[in-house]
């Protein structure tokens, strides 16, 4: 048996093909562009998606016998808001989960109605990139095509639904929207009523390794695949990348280094910090999670290398950086490139470099962009641990923990052992997992964890290093607080 693990990403999506044993044997990456249509908005075409699948997936089986490909399962970029017409066209392009134009929104949710009641409801507070704020805005600034929707849908459900037919949705991507009633797994009537949609608009709701039904003929011969494959609910990429990790079970951690950079901490039952810094989300096991979303991870590295020093050899800028600066750099960064989410909440801070010096070099700021991520995944990681959770050690995954130097940094900034999965593919291994539990060849996704899923490579903090990040992350966390008027002024200019 084969199954297909699809990871719908911000810059590309990525297929992967695994058989029953868990061994990837074939992977393709389709690209996409992403749109900015105003400064802090982010856009993308499903088209863009559903077309790297019709490629892509034909390219993956290339060599191998589609016929044993038993199920497919889609992880995805999280809050998008997908809308369709009443004959499933699209309305307008997806807005992203990295977008922060609804800055009026949020403020009327978590203000106006409360974030009391917003937290009561759904078990989470309105961040900008959320869905339902999404909607809002579409309802206050494009009240035709708003009032033109029959369906809303993320990102990952749309690929599912031109697969099958099928308008879904998993619990762990749902609770991303702040439509969903998160411990208790149903469709929060308040936050629909406050957005103008009905239940009607909504997908049905599934665990992630519930099949919502198989490839519609006329696609599967699109796709040359057989007929009869299955398609599972799938999950959203950070619930997935944690199965992918084997981040599943009371307390596990995982830490995903991508365009965004999360910290994930799986739970068997559902909680929420007293602040709704962390989100609490449903996992993709069945059981729950808490979340923190910093919106510019690898991509403040990408940034920095591609944009501004116009070269993408990422190695070899951080080949320049000498030893003797670890721990000791006089630059800092703020890695707020989209505004932040996790835990400041702030749609108008932005990237910042501090501590420039007339003999500050080129690799004193690539290490200063590469620590600002560290630093502010520590943030999350001190909100965890201030209610009494005990991280004493995390998986890592993602684009950026390819980097030797970056993770090691990671383990030194949060002064915790980090372990490297044998699989780098996330989100992706996550979904082909996903499908395995689906297709019945594991009765649950901790078995099948459990079985697939090893460590390659533990990173262990230094001690000496441990202590000199201390005190630079005690520097880096006065920096913010003194920013965040400024930040708010500059916004308003
Ligand atoms: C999570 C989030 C991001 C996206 C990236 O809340 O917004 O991690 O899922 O794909």
């Amino acid at each position: 048996m084969l199954f297909i693990g699809v990871d719908l990403g911000t810059s590309a999506t990525k297929l992967l093909l695994v058989n029953e044993k868990g061994e990837i044997l074939n992977t393709v990456t389709k690209e996409y562009p992403l749109i900015f249509p105003q400064p802090g908005w982010s856009e993308q075409e499903p088209s863009g998606w559903w077309n790297a699948c019709l490629e892509g997936i034909p390219e993956l089986m290339k060599g191998f016998d589609a016929q044993d490909v038993a199920a497919l399962s889609v992880a995805g970029q999280m809050h998008g808001l997908v809308v369709l017409d009443e004959n499933d066209e699209v309305i307008r392009p997806a807005i992203l989960w990295n977008d922060g134009r609804t800055f009026a929104e949020v403020d009327y949710l978590n203000n106006t109605i409360g974030k009391d009641k917003l937290s009561q409801w759904t078990g989470n507070i309105a961040f900008a990139g959320f869905t339902a704020p999404k909607i809002l805005w579409m309802r206050n600034n494009e009240p035709e095509k708003f009032d033109r929707i029959q369906k809303i849908m993320l990102p990952k459900d749309y690929v599912a639904y031109c697969l099958t037919g099928v308008h879904s949705c998993d619990y762990s991507d749902a609770s991303g929207m702040l439509l969903l009633d998160v411990e208790h797994k149903a469709w929060s009537p308040e936050m629909l009523q406050i957005c103008g949609v009905t239940e009607k608009q909504m997908p049905a709701l599934f665990e992630s390794y519930d099949v919502i039904g198989t490839i519609k003929p006329e696609v599967a011969a699109k796709l040359g695949l057989p007929e009869g494959v299955k398609v599972t609910a799938g999950a959203g990429d950070n619930a997935a990348a944690a199965v992918g990790t084997g981040t599943v079970g009371n307390g596990a951690c995982n830490i995903s280094l991508g365009t965004s950079g999360t910290i994930f901490i799986s739970s068997d039952t559902f909680g929420v910090d007293s602040g709704n810094s962390l989100h609490a989300f449903a996992h993709s096991d069945g059981k729950f999670h808490l979340m923190g979303c910093m919106l510019s991870a690898a991509s403040c590295n990408k940034w920095f290398c591609e944009d501004i020093l116009k070269t993408d050899d990422y190695a070899g800028e951080q080949a320049q950086i000498s030893p003797e600066s670890y721990g000791r750099n006089h630059v800092f960064f703020l890695p707020y490139l989209m505004g932040e989410r996790s835990p400041i909440n702030d749609t108008n801070a932005s990237g910042t470099f501090i501590g420039l010096r007339m003999d500050t070099s080129r690799a004193d700021m690539v290490l200063a962009v590469l620590e600002g991520v560290c630093f502010a995944i520590r943030d999350s990681f001190e909100v965890a641990k201030g209610l009494g959770i005990d991280i004493s050690r995390s998986m890592i995954c993602g684009g950026g923990s390819k980097s030797p130097l970056w993770r090691q940094m990671m383990a030194n900034v949060l002064g915790i052992p980090l372990d490297i999965p044998q699989t780098e593919q996330g989100p992706g291994y996550g979904a082909a997992i996903l499908a395995m539990v689906g297709a019945g060849l594991y009765p649950d996704v901790r078995t099948a964890c459990d079985a697939l899923v090893h460590v390659a490579e533990t990173v262990e903090p230094e001690a000496d290093m441990k202590a000199l990040y201390q005190e630079r992350y005690d520097k880096f966390r006065k920096i913010y607080p003194a920013c965040k008027q400024l930040f708010a002024d500059l916004a308003g200019m």
